[in-house]
């Protein structure tokens, strides 16, 4: 195991798009291109599927050093309101395009941490996006909580505009890590948040655990995963450490780099977390997630309509992704469109009557070729191509390096198709890289992802 992590541990994307965002053509992006091509697969899917919006609440009150999100730190509770309108104001700009009303199905409030703005605030921006629109009947409503500051009347507000599904930032519930990582959070604020979503009514309790954090070790993570365990989450992300310190603002510098566990700990962390969850009824799904059968997450993979977007892993089969608020980023599945990163910033350009829009790319019909068949390994851990998707160049390449992956055992493979084995799931970017043209054509050092193991 050891000889294959130092093989496969180089930097790599975690596929959350293709192509990821470093290798956007921005040249060929403009607000006008990426209005056509949202426009075009609204119409064409508003009726039958719906839409998705991912919406960035930016704010935390206290910075965790190991962070890789896009946020900012204050407790100056100030900032809610006049952001809260932002977003409404930008969600208003959007409906001005779209032919008919939308068609909700899924909301995703991620951050920073949504739990930082009051619950009359967040019922304030769900009441002023739904009042625009109709929900679908299998609408999907979900939301990250801090179990440091997520209150019983946060539950119960969303709850009541919608909300089924949560997940509660956990990562590590062992004192060194917590220091370390700059977030002490004990056991008993997490029993008590999951307890009352229970109590009130959520679906899907999710809870977020990272491994590869500085000062982890086997006999710790145990522990953290038997205390999970005891409180029953329904779903849980078990999130491999990105450790990407050159984000500028992220604060990864809490801690030294000797402090993090080797690629080998690393991999034997990981091993721990899943042989104790799948002891414990949690199946993996995908890459980092595990669920128990009775969660729609769990049933999504067994039925094969497992999807994933910028948000992960989701159940819900949207072509069109609008992400409102700083930073997010829209997909219209033919284009993808990002925010401006700073907070000040993107209110200017919303009070000038601007859609806040940094940068972008619009796929050719080869992206999204290799787009389906990223996504087909991340969802199904299988793909297949046909022969013209791929020059002669190009197939000696892939089947060189397919060939190297079936000589370590990761997958099969024929003329046209792959299968990756169980042992291959811990491997999953670096399979996915084999098909990854944009990379493949620039040749470039990769140096601005994370490790892949
Ligand atoms: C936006 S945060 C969750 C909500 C809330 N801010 C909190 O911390 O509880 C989303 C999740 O991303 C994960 N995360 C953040 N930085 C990470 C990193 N550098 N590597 C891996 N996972 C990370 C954490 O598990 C975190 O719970
Ligand atoms: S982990 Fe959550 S609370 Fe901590 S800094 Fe990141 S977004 Fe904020």
């Amino acid at each position: 195991m050891n000889t294959l992590i130092n093989k496969y541990n180089v930097p790599g994307p975690r596929y959350t798009s293709y192509p990821t965002v470093p290798f956007w053509q921005n040249e060929g992006f403009g607000e006008k291109a990426w209005l056509s091509s949202l426009t075009d697969t609204f119409r064409s899917t508003n009726t039958a599927t719906g839409i998705s919006l991912y919406i960035h609440l930016p704010y935390c009150e206290s910075l965790c050093t190991f962070c890789g999100c896009n946020k900012r730190i204050t407790k100056n509770h100030q900032v809610e309101k006049p952001y809260i309108e932002a977003v409404l104001k930008e969600w208003e700009m959007y409906l001005k395009y779209f032919s008919e009303k939308p068609q909700i199905t899924e909301i995703h409030l991620g951050g920073g941490t949504p739990s930082f703005f009051a619950p009359e605030m967040l019922d304030l921006l769900i009441n002023g996006i739904v009042k625009h629109a109709n929900i679908s009947t299998d609408y999907e409503f979900s939301f990250e909580g801090h179990p440091n500051n997520t209150s019983y009347q946060h539950l119960k507000t969303l709850y009541e505009v919608g909300f089924k599904r949560v997940s509660f930032g956990v990562q590590d519930y062992d004192p060194i890590v917590q220091k370390a990582i700059h977030r002490i959070q004990p056991f008993e604020n997490v029993k008590q948040v999951t307890e009352w979503s229970r109590a009130i009514g959520y679906e899907s309790i999710s809870h977020d655990l990272v491994f590869g954090l500085p000062f982890q070790q086997i006999s710790s993570i145990q522990d953290t995963i038997s205390k999970t365990i005891e409180l029953q989450p329904d779903r849980l992300a078990f999130y491999s450490y990105a450790h990407v310190p050159w984000i500028k603002g992220n604060g990864q510098r809490g801690f030294r780099d000797e402090d993090l566990p080797s690629a080998a700990l690393k991999r034997q962390l990981y091993e721990t977390g899943r042989t104790l969850f799948e002891e414990n009824g949690y199946a993996e799904i995908g890459m980092d997630h595990f669920a128990l059968p009775n969660d729609s997450m769990y049933k999504a993979m067994q039925n094969g309509t497992l999807n994933r977007n910028f948000m992960g892993y989701t159940t819900t089969q949207t072509k069109v992704l609008l992400g409102l608020g700083v930073s997010s980023i829209s997909d219209s599945w033919a284009a993808f469109s990002q925010n401006v990163k700073d907070i000040d910033e993107y209110q200017t350009m919303i009070e000038n009557d601007q859609l806040p829009i940094l940068k972008g790319h619009i796929l050719t019909d080869e992206d999204l070729t290799v787009r389906q068949q990223i996504l087909d390994i991340m969802c199904q851990f299988a793909t297949s191509w046909q022969d013209d998707e791929f020059s002669f160049e190009e197939k000696q390449v892939l089947f060189e390096k397919l060939e190297g992956f079936k000589q370590d055992g990761l997958l099969t493979y024929d003329e046209n198709s792959l299968q990756v084995n169980p042992a291959g799931r811990p491997f999953i970017r670096n399979i996915c890289m084999a098909f990854d043209k944009r990379m493949l054509q620039e040749n470039t050092e990769r140096k601005l992802f994370s490790q892949t193991v």
